[in-house]
């Protein structure tokens, strides 16, 4: 017989995350400032009392069965399926579920789509347990991912997702997990632009990335190849040299910028922006040319900074602009690149 508590429906709802600055250092012990904007996924649960999960879902546009214990097959629905197996191992939920997933996060756009959709499916198993807090979430969030799933990320995306609210900005520390939540000045416009051109975390290049940079570490002995000094690693051979030296100088552009911040520096904060993005492109090789010109137009037709945001490949730009220009220099960006697309 049916539980009938089961029959409740659990719902949460978790934004996406657009990274301001301090991008590929959360694996690497640097600070990164990531900011939670209005799209969201929001999933309900339902238990069904049998051995299946049934997920539908209609922006993704499909409705499948999988047994319980399924491995993951390289399908957005892993996502759900990790975190509702994890659930089910610490008996968060009991039996199948019944699974209804609704997003309006654009996919492939470097916005923490999977990362919202595993946090919300863990918001929704854990609802009413007190010992369960955001960063509990974020934490189960990146073992989902690192093994269930197979991307071996930081812990920026889940934090970001798990812990922010739309509009604020968290200033975290991926070394120890502390972190303060800071607000935008008003005088500061954030603008994440979709480039069109879409791109997968797990089609290898980010694990490829990733592991240049633990090498990096290793070869010049750090536990962390942030605390690497530019002599030290001088002697790298390319690529790993160039991983390192975007990481170093990275993790200052970050500091820089979180002091940037708190200040109301817009102007600074937006150059450090564009360093950024020359560092993304030039040594960290993950930006993509048509992404080069949309940056490069962004800031000369008037944004303080633009810069490809998330892992690259791919996705969205971040830029900073000021308000009372926003409306002439999107019309003329959209002007010159008629794909784009304003995300916020
Ligand atoms: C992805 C990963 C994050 C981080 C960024 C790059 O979003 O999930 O952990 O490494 O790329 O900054």
């Amino acid at each position: 017989m049916t539980n009938p508590s089961s029959l409740v429906t659990r719902e949460a709802t978790v934004p996406c995350r657009v990274n301001l600055i301090g991008e590929w250092i959360d694996f690497n012990g640097g600070a990164v400032l990531p900011m939670a904007l209005a799209p969201s996924a929001t999933v309900q649960l339902t238990a069904n009392g049998t051995a299946l999960d049934r997920i539908r879902s209609t922006s993704f546009a499909m409705s499948r069965t999988f047994a319980i214990d399924a491995p993951a097959e390289d399908h957005w629905s892993d996502y759900v399926r990790g975190a509702l197996q994890y659930a089910r191992r610490r008996n968060w939920i009991e039996s199948g579920q019944d699974v209804s997933v609704d997003s309006t996060i654009p996919v492939g756009a470097g916005l923490s789509s999977s990362a919202a959709i595993i946090v919300a499916t863990l918001k929704a198993a854990s609802l009413g347990l007190a010992d369960v807090d955001g960063e509990a979430l974020a934490f189960a969030a990146k073992e989902i991912e690192n093994t269930f799933i197979g991307v071996p990320c930081g812990i920026m995306d889940q934090m970001a997702v798990a812990l922010g609210k739309p509009g604020t900005v968290l200033a975290l520390d991926t070394r120890d997990c502390s972190y303060a939540l800071l607000n935008l000045p008003e005088t500061w416009s954030v603008v994440v632009i979709h480039s069109g051109v879409r791109r997968a975390l797990s089609d290898g290049r980010y694990r490829v990335r990733r592991d240049q940079c633990l090498e990096a570490a290793a070869s010049v002995g750090v536990d962390f190849l942030c605390d690497a000094s530019l002599p030290l690693i001088e002697a790298l051979d390319a690529p790993l040299v160039n991983r390192a030296r975007h990481a170093i100088s990275e993790a200052q552009r970050s500091t820089d910028a979180i002091a940037a911040l708190r200040m109301g520096d817009r102007s600074k904060f937006g150059r450090l922006m564009n360093e950024s993005h020359v560092s993304l492109r030039d040594d960290m090789e993950v930006s993509t040319p048509e992404i080069d010109q949309l940056v490069c137009d962004a800031v000369g037709l008037g944004a303080d900074g633009a810069r490809i945001t998330g892992a690259g490949f791919g996705g969205c730009i971040v830029a900073l602009v000021e308000p009372e220009r926003m409306e002439t220099w999107w019309n003329a960006l959209k002007l010159r690149h008629p794909s784009i697309e304003r995300i916020v």
